[in-house]
């Protein structure tokens, strides 16, 4: 039986930890969180991709802790902690160092360390691997040690860690060999690259690769706009080619916790190497202006309707920074509503995901009121389960922001 450590028991962390104890592993989570560890050992989860009831099923054989030294007993551990910019937008590797100089501290010959955390190309040797040797074991001869990045796709259920092929990159090739057989016991398909730097880049393009999609297809929604076409229909249209054609959709903006930060860990890590990423900051540059644009959108449209914005009922649906999630990080909604409420816009929301939104201090409000009491609803996060075709019939004006209602052909509803 193999014993799994995985320090970060967030929204990447907790999954792996449930996926490796129901494969008969001992888990042990480490996080710096004491409400996370409690919230484990009562069986209650916080991360929607884990059901209270999975974590019961494996209480058993994960254990969280917030105390390191339980990991010295492990035959590998898994690094999931945040990588979050910094206020001006470097990238905060404080979490990581802090938490690999901790795993230092307990590190034993022959263990396999695994960074998950999406970083730049370099991280793991120059960074990870640095730290870690301050044990006196080194890298690759006494401990093995790979990057393998996440792609979990919170509130999707087609793939999931099982049926994701997972990256691998080891330092030396038995380090990949360990963490293949390691991963191998909760992923079907393997893909091995040649080294952490090859898997720490493959991860941001992946990310970068949506980021500028986005952008491209909100600059066109910004351009339709002013030229009177629908987007929407034009996205469809060129979606029935059968190649060289992928279906990107405009939004209010980017949100959550990779896409308007990890580009950025690979325009930092360029500067070095004499390389301004310009795509990289024109997708975040045009993604930046969404909520603006949508706020302007809503703006006309109350207009159109005889009202100005400033003392209105604005309604907000969905307020996550995607369907099916209750994750706030980043979303745009919260931009869009402090634009709107800083407009002198009334502004309440209805989320079944989100209860409460503490930093704009709402609650959430049952959608029945929600509709009875606004001007405007502006659709923002599109929920699975909420019926938008209703949501446009009951209101008197509606404002999409995701298309959702495009099967409608209404006076009262204007899309993005
Ligand atoms: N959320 C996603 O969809 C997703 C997808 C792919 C990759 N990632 C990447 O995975 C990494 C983790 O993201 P997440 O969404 O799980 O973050 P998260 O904030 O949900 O979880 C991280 C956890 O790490 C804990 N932590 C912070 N510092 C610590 C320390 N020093 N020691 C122990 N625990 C510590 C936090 O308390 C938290 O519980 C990030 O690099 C992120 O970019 C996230």
């Amino acid at each position: 039986m193999r014993t799994v450590g995985i320090i970060g028991l967030g929204y990447v962390g907790l999954p792996l930890a449930v996926a490796f104890a129901r494969e008969g592993c001992e888990v042990i989570g480490v996080d710096t969180d004491a409400r996370k560890i409690e919230a484990i050992a009562a069986g209650d989860s916080y991360i929607e991709d884990v059901s209270s009831e999975a974590l019961r099923e494996v209480a058993e054989r994960l254990n969280a802790t917030t105390r390191y030294a339980r990991l010295a007993k492990a035959d590998a551990v898994l690094i999931c902690v945040p990588t979050p910019l910094s206020p001006n937008r470097e990238p905060d590797l404080g979490p990581l160092l802090e938490s690999t100089r901790a795993l230092a501290e307990v590190l034993q010959a022959e263990q396999l360390v695994v960074l998950e955390s999406t970083t730049y190309p370099g991280t793991t040797r120059e960074r990870v691997a640095p730290l870690l040797e301050e044990s006196g074991l080194a890298a690759g001869r006494d401990f093995n040690l790979a990057f393998s990045p996440e792609r979990v796709d919170p509130g999707r259920t087609d793939f999931t860690l099982r049926n994701t092929p997972k990256v691998i990159g080891g330092l030396t090739a038995a380090c990949a060999e360990r963490a293949e057989a390691l991963y191998g016991l909760v992923c079907d398909e393997l893909v091995r690259v040649s080294s952490p730097e090859a898997a720490e880049l493959t991860k941001l393009l992946e990310n970068i690769f949506r980021s500028v999609n986005i952008a491209l297809v909100n600059e066109l929604a910004m351009l339709t706009d002013r030229m009177g076409i629908d987007v929407w229909e034009v996205i469809e249209a060129a979606a029935t080619k059968p190649y060289g054609f992928m279906r990107f959709e405009p939004g209010p903006g980017m949100g959550g916790h990779c896409l308007p930060v990890d580009p950025f860990y690979l325009t930092w890590r360029a500067r070095e190497f004499d390389i301004a990423t310009e795509f990289i900051e024109l997708a975040g540059k045009v993604n930046q202006q969404m909520p603006y644009h949508c706020v302007a959108k809503v703006q006309r449209a109350l207009n159109d309707a005889g009202h100005s914005l400033k003392g209105a009922r604005v309604g907000v649906i969905g307020v996550a920074y995607k369907p099916g999630v209750g994750d706030l990080r980043e979303s745009p909604a919260l931009k869009i509503i402090t634009l709107l409420k800083g407009a002198g816009a009334e502004v309440s929301y209805h989320d079944p995901h989100v209860p409460v939104l503490s930093e704009l201090s709402l609650s959430a409000r049952p959608l029945d009121e929600l509709l009875a009491d606004s001007d405007l609803v502006l659709i923002v996060t599109a929920h699975p389960g909420v019926d938008h075709a209703q949501i446009a019939k009951r209101s008197r004006l509606v404002v999409d922001l995701r298309g959702v209602t495009r099967a409608q052909a209404a006076d009262n509803v204007v899309r993005l």
